[in-house]
């Protein structure tokens, strides 16, 4: 498994156009608000750097983390929470659909679901939003502490068969808890994988 022997904050960038000037692979974290995506950067980093909230709408910028000098963690601002303030929302879901069109580093999205909810109509819009634009994605599920064994199983069997109606394949997944620390040797390995294919910065 990869260590993270250096993990810095870099910075918090309001669009695309300000993220940083870099060749370096990035893997961003990506949600519905709430989710779990700041909790599951501190899991992996084990530490607290990025901010987390039990109230919707705490991540409202691109953040970069540099881990080792070679790769990035970004934690995103998340989506569809209804009770964020609209005018908040209108600018932050298209913030993150331009970052995930136009970020030329980017190489894979973890897309973050709650595991504890039936399939919701936002996040199975974003599913299509990303197999129609081609970004590759793996899925992420969270909070797997709250939930019985079976009841995680219900409920991975649940979204595998409402996608199955449009996608030939499920996307490949993992079962996580940041309150438990579940789930760090698997995205580090899927990141490990990817870090060693030369990146494609041609978007
Ligand atoms: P936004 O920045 O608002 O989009 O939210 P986020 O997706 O970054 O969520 P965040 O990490 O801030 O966590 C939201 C709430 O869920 C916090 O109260 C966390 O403590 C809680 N939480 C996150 N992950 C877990 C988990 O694995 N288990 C449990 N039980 N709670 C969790
Ligand atoms: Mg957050």
């Amino acid at each position: 498994m990869i260590t993270l022997r250096k993990i810095t904050f870099v910075k918090s960038s309001p669009d695309v156009s300000d993220c940083p000037v870099s060749e370096l692979p990035e893997y961003a974290f990506i949600g519905r608000s709430n989710v779990g995506k700041s909790s599951l950067i501190n899991m992996i980093c084990n530490q607290k750097i990025a901010k987390t909230s039990s109230t919707p709408g705490k991540t409202q910028l691109i953040n970069h983390f540099m881990v080792n000098d070679e790769w990035y963690l970004v934690d995103l601002p998340g989506y569809g929470f209804a009770k964020i303030n609209r005018q908040v929302k209108a600018t932050l879901e298209p913030m993150i659909a331009k970052y995930i069109l136009e970020r030329p580093t980017l190489v894979c999205l973890f897309l973050l679901i709650d595991i504890r909810l039936e399939p919701q109509k936002r996040d199975l819009d974003f599913f299509h939003f990303l197999g129609k634009n081609g970004i590759p994605f793996h899925i992420i599920f969270t909070k797997s502490d709250k939930l019985t064994i079976a009841k995680v199983d219900a409920s991975v069997e649940s979204y595998k068969k409402e996608l199955a109606e449009i996608w030939e394949t499920f996307p490949t997944y993992t079962i996580t808890s940041s309150e438990k620390k579940i789930g760090k040797e698997v995205i580090l390995g899927w990141i490990n994988a990817y870090n060693k294919l030369p990146v494609n910065t041609q978007k």
